[in-house]
């Protein structure tokens, strides 16, 4: 029988390639997703060989990723307790797909990851594939094994002769893609701790940044980012570039104490240079195009569209239910967004759409003809109505 894994190439999973091979007997393929973690990837193809892998598929989704992953989310607002931009949570249910593809075209039995036990990780992978392979197993040895440090990792591989990585492993437990990276561990796991800015990878820290700011301007269309800078881009080259120049600014750094579906806090440091800026853009633009009782609706669905990416509900009716409403939301969601970068922060700069419903005639401090000021004082008092009357009960009652 054959089991797919996920496979990073880091010590974890190519222990676990030996592990399954002695636990269950299985033909180990490695499964390694190219989600834009900037990493050379082709060297895997001879180390998940030489930790015993009968073969490995590299598959480039980083397209598929912003695409079809990414944009919704973006297009959604979805931020999970206000801070986080779910950089790990949306790629969990694209791996799971894919794991399970390979499974049917080698007609494997099992997918295997290495996500331990006490995260999210775990249940976006498995959530994934219940949804789309409700019959296939699902190994996560991280559950069954005693191996519980790096060092029994070390020991468990050399015993086997598996190649183990001769770089020192840092103290951060990291996962990297094409929109964030997050750095969990170390000093981090004491809250009481500042983050020192020594572990940033994609971002230079904000004291550090230039002293002039930079000008972006981004295009939407329907809510998907299509330009930079008057740049009519593909989705990953737009993405890639705008990472470049939130970095240089020290954008998108965010250190939190977030809540695991699992039940634990956790502290974690999020770089998502790009994507903060393309959140506050695609604000910024809905500010201008959307009335106030949608924006106001869609504030909502935000939140519970946050709660659903980062448990890894992604394959479900709801997440499709709440992607009609949020398109049909996003039909004027276009236009030209300018903002300033400095030093951390992002500032509007300007933003332009066809659609945009803000009217000077009507908004003018100065003299205009449409608005006629007397037509307030009708509209007060019936809006006050139910303030009014509860006001003369409390009166009449005794109550003040
Ligand atoms: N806390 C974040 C989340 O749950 C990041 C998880 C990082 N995962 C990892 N395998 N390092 O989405
Ligand atoms: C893990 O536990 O494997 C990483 C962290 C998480 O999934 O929340």
């Amino acid at each position: 029988p054959k089991v797919v894994l996920a496979y990073s190439g880091g010590l974890d999973t190519s222990v676990i390639i030996a592990w399954l091979k002695e636990n269950y007997g299985y033909e180990v393929i490695a499964m390694t997703a190219d989600l834009g973690q900037g990493e050379e990837l082709a060297p895997l193809e001879e180390k998940a060989i030489k930790s015993g892998a009968s073969k490995i598929y590299i598959e480039d989704l980083r397209k598929e990723f912003v695409e079809e992953y990414i944009w919704p989310t973006l297009k959604a607002g979805a931020i999970y307790e206000g801070k986080y931009l779910l950089g790990t949570s949306f790629a969990r249910p694209l791996i799971a797909k894919k794991l399970v593809e390979i499974a049917e075209k080698e007609g494997a039995v099992a997918v295997a990851h290495g996500a331990t036990g006490k995260g999210n990780d775990q249940v976006r992978f498995e959530l994934g594939v219940k949804a789309l392979a409700p019959h296939l197993k699902v190994i996560a040895p991280w559950r069954e094994w005693d191996i519980r440090s790096r060092e029994d990792a070390i020991d468990y591989a050399e015993a086997r002769g598996i190649p183990v990585p001769v770089t020192k492993k840092s103290i951060y437990s990291r996962d990297r893609n094409i929109w964030h990276i997050s750095h969990e561990g170390g000093e981090l796991e004491s809250p009481a701790n500042a983050a020192s800015y020594d572990m940033l990878m994609l971002t230079t820290p904000p004291e550090l940044a230039p002293d002039k700011p930079t000008f972006v301007e981004i295009g939407f269309e329907q809510g998907i980012p299509v330009a930079l800078n008057g740049e009519r881009l593909d989705s990953v080259s737009l993405l890639e570039k705008l990472n470049i120049i939130g970095g240089a600014n020290g954008i998108g750094i965010v250190d939190m104490v977030e809540n695991r579906l699992v039940g634990m806090k956790s502290r974690g440091v999020y770089e998502t240079p790009g994507g903060a800026i393309l959140v506050y853009a695609h604000r910024e633009l809905e500010l201008l195009t959307l009335d106030r009782a949608t924006l106001h609706y869609k504030e909502q669905v935000a939140l519970r569209y946050a709660e659903l990416v980062y448990d890894g509900v992604w394959f479900a009716p709801l997440r499709e239910a709440l992607d009609a409403f949020v398109n049909s939301t996003q039909r004027t969601v276009t236009g030209t967004v300018k903002l300033k970068l400095y030093k951390g922060n992002i500032m509007p700069a300007g933003c332009t759409s066809p659609y945009s419903l803000y009217d000077e005639e009507l908004s003018t401090f100065g003299r205009d003809e449409v608005y006629n000021q007397a037509d307030a004082e009708g509209f007060i008092n019936l809006f006050g109505l139910p303030l009014k009357v509860r006001a003369l009960m409390e009166k009449k009652a005794g109550l003040r």
